[in-house]
This record gives C-alpha cells, structure tokens and sequence, in this order.
C-alpha cells in the first residue's frame, strides 16, 4: 500500500535476495599498486579491486527476477519490436510524453536533443550542470548559465529543495541576451551535481509557468525522478497523501521534452530515450535517432533491455522500492554525520557526498582535494567512490581556465538494490579512519588531461 508506513522508521528492503555476486577483500599493499597504476583515478580501477563499489548508481543496479524475465522476451525484430511499443506506452502511461526515441542511454538523448534545438550563440540555463549534459550544449554551440539558487553551493545550507530554480536568474539572462536566445531551459529533477538535491513541486510549476511567457521549452532530465518525488511527498505541504506515480507524472507533465538515463532510476544496466509531446520535434529526432543511434523503434536498445526497462520504470515508482532506497541512502550519511563527517546537507538522494574541501582542509583546490579523498578512501578500504569538483568541472570552454565549483565533493553513489547496511557500516568506517588521518593525505597533479570530459581518463600524479 502505498502510505504504508510513511511515518514508521523501518525502511527494510521490499525483496529478498535470490542470487548473489561474490566480491574479494584486497589487502592495502595491492590497493597501493592498484590506485597508482590507475593514475589516483577512481574510474581507472579494475573493478576485481574493488570490495564496495560506489563510483555511480549509473547501470549498477540488480534487476529483479521480473526484469530479468522481461530480458527473455526480448522481440529483437530491427523494426517495430514489440517491446519498443510496451516501452512507448509505459513512458506515456506514467511519465505523459507521447512519444519516445529509445537512446544508448541518456547521454544519447542529450546529444540528439542539444543538436535539434541549440545553435551557435545559444543560451542554455539549467539547475547546475551535469558534465554530459552540458558538453553536448556546448558541441552544439550553446553556453550553459546556471540558474539554480545559490543555497545549492554551500554544503551545510538545509533549504529542503536545493535544486529549485532562481528566477531571479533567469530574468537576468533574458535581459542580458533575449528570450530568443534561450531554446530551453534543462530542469533536472534530484539535481546530481548539487548532491543529489530535489526541485519543489512549486518551483516546477513557476518555471512552465516562466517558459509560457517567454515561449520558452522545459527540457526535464528526468534521470532520477522518482527521487525528486520522494523528497517532494515527504517535504511539501500537499504532496503528503500523494503517491509517487502521481507526484512523478505531475512532474513529468509540466514539461516538453525529457532526457532519460534509464541506468538510473528503473534499473537497467544500459538504456535510456528522449521523450517530447510535440510530433514535429519528435520526427526531427527520428530524423537524427537513426543517423547516430539506430532505426526510431530501437535507437541504441535491444529489445529485450527495452522490455526490462518498461519494467523497471513501473517498479521505480512504488512507494516501498523508493522508501527504501531513500531510507539506505539516509543510513550512510547520518552515520557518517554523527561521527562529525562533513557532508552536504539534507543528504541527497542518490548518493552522500563528502565536503571533501573541509575533511582535506590543507590541500588547496588546485590540488584537487576530491580526487585525492576518493583516492585515499579507496586506499583505505577498497571502496570506490568518485571525485565531484574542480576535475569534475573542466575548463571554460573560451579561456581554458580550469573551473573552481564552490562545490568539491566526493560522491558515495549507491547502485540500486545491491548492497547491505553491512557494507553501508563497513563504507562510514573507512571513511571515518580516512577522516582521522586526513593531514597524511597528499594532494594531486594532473599529468595526462583528456580534452573532453577530463574526470573519466585523467591520470595524476601525488604532489
Ligand atoms: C543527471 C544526469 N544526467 C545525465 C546523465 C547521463 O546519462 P548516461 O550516463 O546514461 O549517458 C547522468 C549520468 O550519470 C546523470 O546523472
């Protein structure tokens, strides 16, 4: 039921465990070998060296034995498959968009959407960039402005909705270039960057309500939307006897286009789609979804991951599977609070993320105190996690400066369904240790820097 306990403190698990992966425990020595072949970066580990995994809740997530049912109906027809058309209907009976592109996966989406709608000398405002997202702008021509309110830089600010919209902002930007410079604004729900922070129910419907005015689009990236929902249910006054699938298509509804990294919230290790309500828009991806993903009735999916995943969307959305995603998700980070670990505050959705700025306060962010964190935790423990800062962030794009974020952030992503509170203990303990001895730890160089997206490939160097 879906208001079952939604004031009760018990978050257990809705399912039971049916097979298991089995996992090594490394010793230090080999961690040492490993994180420096890897050049200190976590994405560069071998994951046979890695004990607890929490570089990214992206495709990591354990399908459940319906999902994985779904897999063995997989009609791999190239054309017109029918898990395409399930897929379709899925997408429109719970998230409204009438028509849907499947993708590679989200980054797919944003490549072909950008390439639709922004051109050169274009605006692009959104909550906080997300680093794919914002790079397929910019290939497009676009500038990226951020528009999210400034509670979302400063890690220990409690505003409830840190991913709400500054208005403020936008009217700035309209000012400055002109509506008709501005093809949309990019609204993520559970804002990944800022922590994993929500945008308010209100804040959603003030900007449709902004757009309409300006003539403007609402591009949702609606990768964790049903995490947004949660937060929405259990903060904002009205919401509270709402379910999560009503909350999600509300959501959904007050946009006109959406980007999905289906690895996310429904579960499935590869997959994603762009969804829009407007037929012409959706015959120029058609257009565009054949050239660099494959024919419109698959894009970058087989069938059977199409089936899985209009699966994994309806599971996505129950009240118990959220409650208790969100319920691990708190245990991990009160746990590390109350051994007086900085975090960002209210914890996020998806993920904890450490202030890795204040626990590494020596190091300053030119040696970039993230990435060393995530390096040292895993050499602490075997427990992967990911820099979100300075390397994260990149170079402007004109003066090739690096990009200083307030935010410099080490992310514990937690896969979906994967692991124990156990490993949640083991993970707060390593960090805890990290924590004790946090002056040992050494900053970092860069030594080879990809040109694009530096934070996969880049490789450092201990100062
Ligand atoms: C908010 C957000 N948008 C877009 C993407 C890109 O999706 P994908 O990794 O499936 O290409 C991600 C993935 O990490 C994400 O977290």
């Amino acid at each position: 039921m879906e208001n079952s306990g939604t004031k009760k403190r018990a978050w257990a698990e809705p399912f039971k465990i049916k097979m298991v992966e089995l996992i090594e425990m490394t010793t230090r020595e080999h961690r040492l070998e490993c994180i420096k072949e890897a050049g200190y970066n976590t994405f560069l580990l071998k994951s046979k060296d890695v004990y607890i995994d929490l570089l990214t809740d992206s495709g990591t997530g354990a399908m459940s034995d319906r999902q994985w049912s779904g897999i063995m109906m997989g009609d791999e027809s190239y054309a017109g498959s029918r898990n395409f058309y399930h897929l379709r209907d899925t997408v429109e009976k719970y998230y409204s968009y009438k028509h849907t592109v499947p993708t590679h996966q989200g980054r797919g989406a944003e490549h072909i959407i950008s390439k639709i709608l922004v051109k050169k000398g274009d605006y692009v405002p959104g909550n906080m960039y997300f680093t794919t997202t914002r790079l397929h702008q910019e290939l497009a021509g676009g500038t990226f402005v951020d528009v999210i309110i400034d509670e979302a830089h400063d890690v220990a600010n409690l505003h409830p909705f840190k991913g709400n919209i500054d208005f403020d902002k936008l009217d700035a930007l309209v000012k400055k270039v002109g509506a008709e410079k501005i093809p949309y604004v990019c609204v993520a729900t559970a804002v990944n960057m800022a922590g994993g922070q929500p945008i308010s129910m209100e804040n959603m419907k003030q900007l449709r309500e902004w757009c309409d005015k300006h003539k403007i689009l609402v591009v949702h990236d609606m990768t964790r939307v049903s995490e947004n929902a949660f937060f929405i249910k259990t903060r904002e006054a009205g919401y509270e006897n709402k379910t999560i699938a009503e909350i999600v298509y509300e959501i959904c509804a007050l946009t006109d286009v959406a980007t999905m990294s289906a690895k996310k919230d429904p579960m499935v290790n590869i997959g994603g789609f762009l969804a829009m309500n407007d037929p012409k828009l959706y015959d120029k991806a058609c257009n565009l979804v054949v050239v660099y993903e494959g024919l419109h009735t698959y894009g970058g999916m087989a069938g059977r991951d199409m089936e899985a995943l209009a699966i994994g969307i309806v599971e996505s959305i129950q009240w118990d599977h959220i409650r208790a995603r969100e319920g691990q998700v708190e245990y991990l980070g009160q746990r590390l609070m109350d051994a007086g670990i900085p975090i960002v505050q209210p914890i996020g959705g998806h993920a904890v993320f450490l202030d890795a700025r204040t626990m590494l306060s020596h190091l300053p962010q030119e040696h970039f105190p993230a990435q060393a964190l995530a390096a040292a935790i895993y050499l602490q423990s075997g427990v992967r996690s990911m820099e979100r800062g300075a390397v994260s962030a990149g170079r402007n794009k004109e003066t090739g400066e690096n990009y200083m974020p307030k935010l410099e952030l080490v992310r514990l992503t937690i896969p979906r369904r994967v692991y124990t509170q156990a490993h949640m203990d083991v993970t707060a303990e390593a960090i805890i240790d990290v924590a004790a001895e946090a002056k040992s730890v050494k900053g970092l160089k860069l030594v080879y820097e990809p040109e694009l997206l530096r934070f996969f490939q880049g490789r450092f160097e201990e100062l």
